[in-house]
């Protein structure tokens, strides 16, 4: 039997996820995704536009499927969770079903079990403020999309996950070392989801032998990014003073994700596994 996927913060082709979702298509798994519910609309159109269709080419030629894109907001864990101006909000009240526990039941309806579960979103209102500037609110929001929407990702999925399957997040080194622009608590946000990453996988992996893994990517000009302001000038800083000068790939980060969830890595969990070109490991560049 095939592998079912379901990879949470795809919304176009730029980003990790969709390198992410191409990879795990590859080595034969079923694709399931879970779509911002305001990106949902331009994804879904863009999609069946066949917008998408150059990059869908995998390494034989097919085009990879989708076999079904959820709406998803993952700062909401149930309906109760939701406030009105939310639920009132146009792009919202034209889907449904999108909170945390919502998609993980239609999920079960749909499919019955998953194999692996990716995080691949974040989000900081205040990304461009410095930490020292940081409201408590931006700080907080920031930790809930970006650190506690993988604790409520597992939290609905584990039931309906089969044994030896996988979930990995995507982490910035930003949570160890100083990355100046990185503002806004997503810092804050990234070293929870890497410390949380050692504690559910310990957590599901005794409870149903789920292994837990965050990959530390280096930069890519993802949307997401691009939102921060400072992507190419850290692009361009890894090229220069990376151990290997090249461009780093989102498929490169993709690959990385379909070995965690192979059974090649059947003995790693709790891991941050840097796919970065090695910049993490310098320490002053010449
Ligand atoms: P992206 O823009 O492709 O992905 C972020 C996704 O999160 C978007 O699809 C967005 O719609 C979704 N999202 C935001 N808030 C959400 C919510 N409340 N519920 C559901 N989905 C939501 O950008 P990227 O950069 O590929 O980001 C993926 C992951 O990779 C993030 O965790 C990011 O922090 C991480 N990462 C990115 C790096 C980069 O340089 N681009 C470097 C290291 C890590």
């Amino acid at each position: 039997r095939g592998k079912r996927a379901f990879i949470a913060g795809v919304a176009d082709d730029n980003g990790y996820g969709w390198a992410i979702a191409k990879a795990l298509a590859a080595a034969g798994a079923e694709i399931l995704v879970g779509t911002w519910v305001p990106a949902l609309n331009i994804f879904e159109t863009s999609l069946r536009r066949g917008k998408f269709d150059e990059s869908r080419k995998l390494p034989d030629g097919s085009l990879m499927e989708i076999t079904k894109v959820y709406p998803l907001d993952a700062v909401f864990d149930s309906p109760e969770d939701v406030p009105d101006d939310v639920k009132a909000n146009k792009r919202y009240a034209g889907s449904s079903n999108w909170t945390v526990k919502e998609v993980a039941e239609t999920v079960k309806n749909d499919f019955g079990t998953i194999d692996i579960l990716v995080h691949s979103l974040a989000n900081g209102p205040e990304v461009k403020n410095s930490l020292l500037e940081t409201s408590r609110k931006g700080y907080l929001a920031a930790v809930s999309a970006s650190s506690y929407s993988f604790i409520s990702l597992l939290q609905h999925f584990l039931p309906i996950m089969n044994p030896g399957g996988a979930t990995i997040s995507l982490t910035y080194i930003a949570s160890e070392r100083t990355i100046p622009g990185y503002g806004g608590g997503m810092s804050s946000a990234k070293a929870a989801l890497e410390s949380d990453t050692r504690v559910l996988a310990y957590e599901a992996g005794r409870k149903g032998k789920i292994r837990v893994n965050t990959i530390s990517a280096g930069p890519l000009g993802s949307r997401a990014a691009k939102a921060i302001g400072f992507i190419e000038k850290m692009i361009e800083y890894s090229y220069v003073n990376a151990p290997l000068q090249k461009e780093l790939l989102a498929d490169e980060v993709g690959n990385t994700a379909a070995f965690l969830a192979s059974p090649l890595a059947s003995a790693i969990t709790g891991s941050t596994i840097y796919v970065d070109n090695g910049l993490n490991t310098m320490g002053l560049a010449l």
